[in-house]
């Protein structure tokens, strides 16, 4: 995905833009660019890079006028070039677009306009500058000649728009990829998400799919069929209004930090809707669960938790290979989605299909009206605050306080889970604090090696994965978490002298076979790194978490792991809070 941004006001636009992109950094970091209008003039600068060293290096903050539109790009279409860089400009640079989402038909759009236009870029996206301009120059204006160019583009974008031939608005419009309206007296903005202005205003308004809106001495919203609408701007949530690093170098470090918390904040839910969706899962002839990366491991600690505390047994199938499943998804199907951001196309598509083949949608998201939200008949926020590091670590341990909290409920033991889930918010706090020097030493002994294998049993299985996920994300270290008993099925080969191997092995039922294991690689040169609450001779290091009820331990040994990953990103020089290649949440399928 990428990050877009639009300003109107009394001020220098630049400034405000710059503010609205540094808030919006996680969505994209390929390149960056803005564009302003003054005098009948439009104005611009983009550059591959990070938006600070782009922004110096063009000496951005001078671009005048008091309206502007900016970018942050995360590539799709066309590599990472200056070229590719938005904004996007008709062939008299007179208009300029900066586009999030997919222009699915811009091939065919490309090569009708081909004839007439100057094309200067490998993006879909600037397909959608020129259509504007042939629209403009047949005499409509800017709001609906934008309105008549989406009519002929497929595919999810959310735009924003200037033009110095009307040049006191910015308009934007979207279709699946979100858009929201910021006010504060006479300054008005407008971004892919609401983090953007955070910092300026709390007034907010949500735009509909398809719905437009226009941004100059007033805001008028336009509906599907281009009349004009009412829009009543709210409050945003204050916890939105967090999202700095307070002191912390990194966001992934606050955000690992801010676990027992979210872990709080994510047991406040209402009873009622949790009663009755336990309910419904426990009906519900078949159910599956449906997810990405993180979040489906998180899917995969709660089956475990279905099956175990209520007897439930449930599907997990990773999102992008959901829809092939759809022949077998019908209105006896229960589909749990959990995505953090909500806006995961995969997830979404998967979605889409069950919804259409008659399947209930249930989900658990962090973002308040997003796409996969407003497509589900449940919803259960995760209550988190915002997650800015694209490695996600308070938003899992969120999920899974919500799976145990279903689960316990389904076996109608909730308060008894309740009171468990607090208990174990406080051993995750005294995790935090005790390991973090251990951890730090850990990282620096291990930074060099190529390879880290992650293996566990029974419900750690999941977390061996993420581990090991957590780790290639930020450090680009390649690592595999697997079930230790799978090794022995092919990985071993890969053990040599020095290998390190992160065993994942509290003291429960898989204890003694997992640790049979972890000698089969000693036993090959691997340096073993055992997270348990028992010291063993066979760990060459050994990473102390507390001793809990069996079904709690994949929230006390993911923290530590999240921890390990963090340090060792750090430690190879790498910025954990921007992973190479990666965005906080993928939006292309
Ligand atoms: C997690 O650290 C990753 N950034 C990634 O695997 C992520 O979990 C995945 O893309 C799913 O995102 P979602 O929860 O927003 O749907």
């Amino acid at each position: 995905m990428s990050g877009i941004v639009g300003f109107v006001g009394k001020e220098a636009a630049a400034l405000s833009l710059l503010k609205s992109l540094k808030n919006l950094e996680y969505r994209g970091y390929d390149s960056v660019g803005i564009a302003t209008v003054t005098d009948g003039l439009l104005w611009y600068g983009k550059d591959t890079g990070k938006l600070d060293e782009v922004w110096q290096k063009h000496c951005l903050e001078g671009l005048p006028g008091k309206i502007g539109v900016g970018h942050l790009r995360w590539a799709t279409h066309g590599g990472i070039t200056t070229a590719n860089a938005h904004p996007h400009f008709d062939c008299r640079n007179e208009i300029a677009v900066v586009h999030n989402g997919i222009i699915e038909n811009y091939q065919q759009l490309r090569s009708q306009l081909e004839a007439k236009h100057r094309f200067v870029s490998g993006t879909d996206t600037e397909v959608i500058p020129h259509l504007i301009e042939e629209y403009m120059d047949a005499g409509v204006s800017l709001e609906q000649a934008v309105r008549q160019a989406t009519e002929q583009i497929r595919g999810s974008y959310a735009l924003v728009v200037v033009s110095s031939r009307e040049r006191e608005k910015i308009v934007a419009t979207h279709r699946n990829s979100s858009l929201v309206v910021g006010l504060d007296m006479d300054r008005k903005f407008v971004a892919s998400d609401a983090l953007a202005f955070r910092d300026q205003t709390s007034q907010i308004a949500f735009l509909e799919d398809g719905e437009t809106v226009v941004l100059d001495e007033d805001i008028v919203f336009l509906d599907r069929e281009g009349k004009q609408s009412k829009k009543v701007f709210t409050q945003m949530d204050p916890n939105w209004n967090m999202a700095t690093k307070e002191g912390h170098d990194f966001f992934m470090m606050k955000e690992i930090a801010e676990a027992p918390e979210a872990m709080r904040c994510a047991l406040m839910q209402d009873e009622k809707l949790i009663l009755e969706m336990a309910m419904d899962i426990l009906r519900s002839k078949q159910v599956v669960f449906t997810a990405c990366g993180t979040s489906r491991y998180a899917a995969l600690v709660g089956r475990y938790l279905f099956s175990k505390l209520a007897g439930k047994f449930c599907d997990v199938i990773m999102a992008s290979e959901f829809q092939y499943f759809s022949d077998s998804v019908d209105r006896n199907t229960l589909v749990i989605a959990i995505s953090q951001s909500g806006e995961t196309a995969d997830v979404l598509e998967g979605v889409k299909k069950a919804r259409e083949n008659g399947a209930m949608i249930f989900s658990l998201v962090n973002m308040v009206d997003s796409s996969i939200a407003a497509m589900s008949d449940r919803v259960i926020y995760l209550n988190c605050g915002p997650e800015v590091g694209v490695a996600a670590t308070k938003t899992f341990v969120s999920q899974l306080t919500i799976l145990y909290l279903l689960a316990f409920t389904m076996a109608n033991r909730v308060e008894e889970g309740v009171g468990k889930i607090k208990d174990v918010c406080q051993k995750v706090e005294e995790i935090l604090k005790r390991n973090g020097t251990k951890l730090r030493e850990l990282a620096e002994r291990t930074k060099d090696r190529d390879d880290f294998y992650y293996i566990a049993r029974g419900i750690n299985f999941a977390i061996a994965a993420e581990g090991a996920l957590k780790l290639k994300e930020v450090s680009c270290i390649h690592a595999e978490g697997m079930p230790a008993g799978e090794l022995k099925h092919g990985t071993l080969a890969l053990i040599e002298e020095g290998t390190p191997v992160v065993v994942i092995c509290p003291k429960d039922f898989t204890f003694e076979e997992t640790l049979v294991n972890a000698m089969e690689t000693k036993a090959r040169g691997a340096f073993v790194i055992g997270v348990s609450d028992e010291r063993n001779p066979v760990f060459d290091e050994w990473i102390e978490i507390h001793k809990v009820e069996e079904i709690f331990y994949p929230l006390v040994t993911v923290v530590p792991l999240q921890l390990l990953a963090y340090y060792l990103a750090v430690a190879r020089g790498q910025d954990p809070d921007k992973p190479r290649n990666l965005a906080k949440s993928i939006v292309v399928k």
